[in-house]
């Protein structure tokens, strides 16, 4: 029997993911809207409103831009329409460069928000701002790895955990974040061996996106998963199904029948 009941019909606590650690793999998806977090509604332990939405939902290149008030009228969306994941507001880029502005950004985030947790970038150089949030009773999920809002500085979107030292280094800052008080560590874009080294050096869980089977749980952006996203797709994505094809498709009979006046029909006139 799962922690969760079988279709995670619970609220989810960060008592409920502590406690899934070794014991039953988390599921987390992005979500943008109320929508979408109504249908992962119950199906998902987290809900993660992630700074990607520049990308895929604003159609940005990259996620640096994002800003506080987007993330924050995006989390209220996903809180109206999901009630029982965990939801965590993903802090933008620029909005926790010191610990008072961390402080300042992510209050926002819980007042303006249902959210119940936030996200930041970063290993043990971020750990202070960490820290300062989880004294100040803000749940944290870190992430380390391949940090998107590294881009510009890393030179590019770089696979991690690639050699020993690198492995070291990663564990190093899972290390520091969970002395932090991060509740969980999002692990992005490492080789395995690194996600399962990191995974078996802390007490807190792991959650991998593009790092294989060995962490504590798994995340995928919505529009990767279900095949909404086409300007490019990373290696670590399963298309669970053809969402764009299945769009176009059904588009191109909408259309076909309004020129052809043929809809609406009937059946759907008053
Ligand atoms: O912004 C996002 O969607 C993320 C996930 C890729 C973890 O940070």
């Amino acid at each position: 029997m799962s922690i969760q009941t079988e279709k995670v019909a619970k609220k989810v606590t960060l008592t409920t993911i502590a406690k899934m650690k070794g014991v039953e793999p988390i599921t987390m998806v992005t979500a943008y809207d109320a929508l979408f977090a109504k249908l992962f509604n119950g199906n998902v332990d987290m809900i993660l409103v992630g700074d990607s939405l520049n990308m895929s939902f604003l159609g940005k290149e990259d996620t640096l831009s994002a800003t506080m008030d987007q993330m924050i009228y995006h989390t209220q969306a996903v809180c109206n329409g999901a009630t029982l994941p965990l939801i965590v507001l993903d802090m933008p880029f620029g909005s926790y460069t010191s610990e008072e502005l961390a402080l300042k950004n992510a209050t926002r985030a819980y007042q303006e928000t249902n959210a119940q947790a936030i996200k930041i970038e970063g290993g043990k150089e971020r750990a202070h701002i960490v820290k300062a949030l989880t004294n100040n009773s803000i749940a944290v999920l870190g992430h380390i790895g391949l940090m998107p809002q590294f881009l510009r500085s890393d030179g590019g979107y770089k696979i991690r955990g690639k050699d020993k030292t690198d492995i070291a280094s990663l564990v190093e800052d899972a290390k520091a974040l969970e002395a932090a008080g991060a509740f969980a560590i999002v692990v992005e874009g490492v080789k395995s061996e690194a996600a399962k080294a990191i995974t078996d050096a802390i007490t807190i869980p792991t959650i991998g996106i593009g790092a294989g089977l060995d962490t504590d749980g798994q995340v995928l952006v919505w529009s990767d998963m279900f095949g909404f996203f086409e300007d490019f797709k990373p290696k670590f994505v399963k298309q669970y199904c053809k969402g764009a094809e299945l769009i176009r498709e059904n588009l191109e009979q909408y259309t076909n029948e309004v020129k052809n006046r043929e809809f609406p029909s009937k059946e759907f006139t008053y």
